[in-house]
């Protein structure tokens, strides 16, 4: 769904204290991948947990144009394949609304097959960067035609005769990653990707649940894996485990909003993913992982994050920036309100995302009060200590959920309302992120315009 609709401007407010349990939805790149992995598997792919968030909705959409069948009914997703290389030519254009993920682990899982698709999305996902996967499917034999600097519209026409592909990533994405390896189901012989940096590793994981063969090696060059191609995917029972970077909010939140205690339960800690965790646990944040356990071959944890007056600020890692890419912007409310400057490098990759995470974030926090650096690859944000932010500003959310949940996190921790000029995009990821932070004692108000 291109979103056209009218704003939705929102206001946060200092907040008492935030107390109770955070029932977070599911993760957002496992829904994804269970809707398309069970597109191309013969029989019903039943799936649980679901996030039920517009980008998520959106890829259903398309699974559908493409030949699969899709139903919820009650809880469950029941997803009828079509099987690897059954994809049908759809007789629409495909609009992938606001989801790079979307887009990008569509085209890939359709380049390899006898047909054409045109893929749209609304005005952020038309100006992001889709070279970065066509260069890939074009070795394959496909070929895409878009608007200049490689923006959608744009038309993807498969390879008739795939060849399989051995890929280096020049960046760290798992999404070019997984659109290479979804390209290669339907390509004879072993497709290769290498990584330098590992990214998440769902559509490994995935794949190999699905009955794909893949393999994985660390070597020097970095993480080599290696699909082989053509397999019949069997239909799986997937339980959707709850999405860490929508935990990040609530969790976020309870660390900067004094008094607070929020227990946010069952959240995936795939290394690939918990890197924010880590950083806040160094900034001195009081975040404890509760039961730690296996879920489905992913490690979860209940997470309890309490107040923490003391937060000081870090240089966070170059190598930790993959597993933690969507976690920046609400990492730098946090290190608003932390004592000295918090250092981020190697993340320029921020630049890309569904805004300028760089520059949405930073010209927020300036009219917040709050002092910004920033280079192409790096930024850094020096805080006002507990209970130090001025606020008092209105900011724009530029079409992307998680700025726009970021600065209503901040709000809850500022002297004065923070307002996001637009916060209809959060209902692309966590659609349920006002009443839940509502009832945790968060204080939200759909605005007026009136401070
Ligand atoms: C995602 C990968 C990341 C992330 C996005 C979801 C995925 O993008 O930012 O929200 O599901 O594969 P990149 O892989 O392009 O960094």
């Amino acid at each position: 769904m291109s979103s056209h609709a009218a704003p939705i401007p929102m206001t946060a407010r200092r907040s008492g204290p935030l107390t109770g349990t955070a029932e977070v939805p599911g993760d957002k790149s496992i829904s994804h991948r269970a809707l398309i992995l069970g597109a191309l598997a013969v029989g019903e792919t039943r799936v649980t947990g679901l996030l039920e968030g517009q980008d998520v909705l959106d890829t259903a959409k398309a699974m559908q144009a493409f030949g699969a069948d899709i139903e919820k009914r009650g809880d469950t997703w029941h997803v009828n394949g079509v099987g690897t290389g059954g994809f049908a030519e759809p007789d629409q254009v495909i609009d992938c609304g606001n989801s790079g993920t979307g887009v990008r682990l569509i085209m890939g899982a359709m380049a390899t097959s006898p047909i054409s698709a045109t893929f749209t999305g609304d005005a952020s996902l038309n100006k992001r960067p889709m070279a970065r996967v066509t260069d890939p499917l074009s070795l394959f034999g496909a070929q895409a035609v878009g608007r200049s600097g490689g923006r959608l519209p744009m038309t993807i026409v498969g390879a008739a005769d795939p060849v399989p592909v051995r890929y280096e990533t020049p960046v760290p994405s798992a999404q070019v990653k997984s659109a290479v390896l979804l390209a290669g189901l339907n390509a004879p012989g072993e497709t290769v990707v290498i990584e330098r940096e590992a990214t998440r590793d769902h559509s490994e994981r995935m794949l190999t649940g699905f009955g794909a063969q893949v393999s994985v090696e660390d070597s020097p060059d970095g993480r080599v894996i290696t699909l082989r191609g053509q397999p019949e995917l069997r239909p799986q029972e997937i339980a959707v485990p709850r999405d860490p970077s929508s935990a990040a909010f609530p969790v976020c939140a309870a660390l900067i909003t004094e008094g607070s205690d929020v227990l946010v339960p069952n959240i995936g800690l795939n290394p690939t993913r918990a890197g924010l965790f880590t950083t806040l646990r160094e900034m001195g944040a009081d975040l404890t992982y509760e039961n730690e356990r296996e879920e489905g071959g992913e490690p979860v944890a209940n997470l309890r994050a309490r107040f923490s007056p003391d937060l000081r600020g870090i240089e966070v890692p170059p190598d930790r920036a993959a597993s933690m890419i969507d976690e920046y912007p609400v990492l730098s409310a946090v290190a608003s309100c932390a004592t000295g400057r918090t250092l981020m490098t190697g993340v320029k990759e921020l630049r890309v995302k569904e805004s300028d995470r760089i520059d949405a974030m930073a010209q927020g926090l300036r009219a917040c009060g709050i002092e910004v650096e920033e280079g192409e690859d790096w930024w850094a944000v020096t805080g006002r200590g507990a209970g130090g932010v001025p606020g008092g500003a209105t900011v724009e959310s530029r079409l992307d959920h998680r700025i726009a949940m970021s600065f209503l996190v901040l709000g809850f921790a500022s002297r004065e309302p923070v307002r996001v000029d637009d916060a209809g995009p959060i209902a692309t990821s966590f659609p349920i992120f006002e009443p839940l932070m509502t009832r945790l004692g968060a204080s939200i108000t759909r605005d007026n315009g009136v401070f």
